[in-house]
């Protein structure tokens, strides 16, 4: 099962997860980090900021989850501006190690094969940041989504376009599809570490967790990865059945133990 790590606040899921990637990065020469946007991730990219200042990193890669189609990469809310402006720029890494799928129309019915080639090229995601979805989609698998599925095109649900019309100006700007790492493609990665903070996230951890494995609820599919990470603030816990468990189990963890 999972392990799910019920913490204080945001800033205290942020130190607990950075400290994790920091730790795969001095002991790899060559991580690969999966990299998730939104609001979720945005307290371990603090962090992480804090810890690698200073330190080299220009050995790192990273892969992002997912992109808006046919939005111009330079937009603003395009997830290549927004890792650009949030991950690559404050923590110093190579832009060219880091890639975003290509969302062009013009290119978008190879850019999914060519994004799983790139990933397996690399060797692999070592630790995939994952927020979640009000809908229960990890990437932008929506309900519905294979768990075998590979990077491809999905078309977004009007409650995944309302939850993100907050970046754009109007609903009406925020597109209709995106490129996003399939279930199956998040699931080779070694180690998934889920966030999710605030009551509005609750009932998507729950099911995810400890929910039926369903394409229904995209995000149980990580109930069949050997090795995750679930980090959660106290309201998004609060539907958990087990979260009494999930304290006493944290709380006597062996100290040699890593999350
Ligand atoms: C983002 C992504 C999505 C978000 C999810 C939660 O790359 O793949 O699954 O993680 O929509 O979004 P926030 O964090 O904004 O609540």
């Amino acid at each position: 099962m999972a392990e799910v790590v019920i913490v204080e606040n945001k800033d205290a899921a942020g130190a607990l997860v950075a400290d994790e990637m920091v730790r795969l990065i001095e002991s790899k020469p060559d991580p690969v980090l999966g990299l998730a946007t939104g609001s979720t991730p945005t307290p371990v990219y603090q962090a992480l900021r804090e810890r690698l200042a200073g330190r080299d990193v220009s050995h790192v890669r990273g892969f992002a989850l997912d992109e808006y189609v046919g939005l111009d990469p330079a937009h603003p809310e395009s997830y290549r501006s927004v890792i650009t402006r949030e991950v690559v720029e404050p923590l110093g890494l190579d832009p060219a190690l880091i890639q975003v799928p290509n969302g062009a129309e013009e290119t978008i019915e190879r850019a999914g094969d060519d994004y799983e080639q790139a990933i397996l090229g690399a060797g692999g995601v070592d630790l995939q940041l994952l927020g979640i979805g009000t809908t229960g989609h990890i990437g932008f698998n929506e309900p519905g989504s294979s768990f075998a599925s590979t990077t491809r095109v999905k078309t977004l649900t009007e409650q995944t376009r309302r939850d993100n019309a907050r970046f754009f100006a109007s609903l009406d700007e925020v597109p209709r599809h995106c490129i996003t790492q399939g279930l199956g493609t998040i699931l080779r990665a070694r180690h998934l570490v889920l966030l999710a903070f605030g009551e509005g996230k609750a009932q998507a951890v729950a099911g995810a967790v400890e929910g039926p494995l369903s394409s229904m609820l995209p995000a149980s599919a990580i109930q069949l990865h050997p090795h995750v990470t679930v980090v959660v603030d106290e309201a998004a816990a609060s539907r958990l059945e087990l979260a009494d468990y999930y304290r006493y189990t944290f709380a006597n963890k062996p100290a040699w133990q890593g999350i």
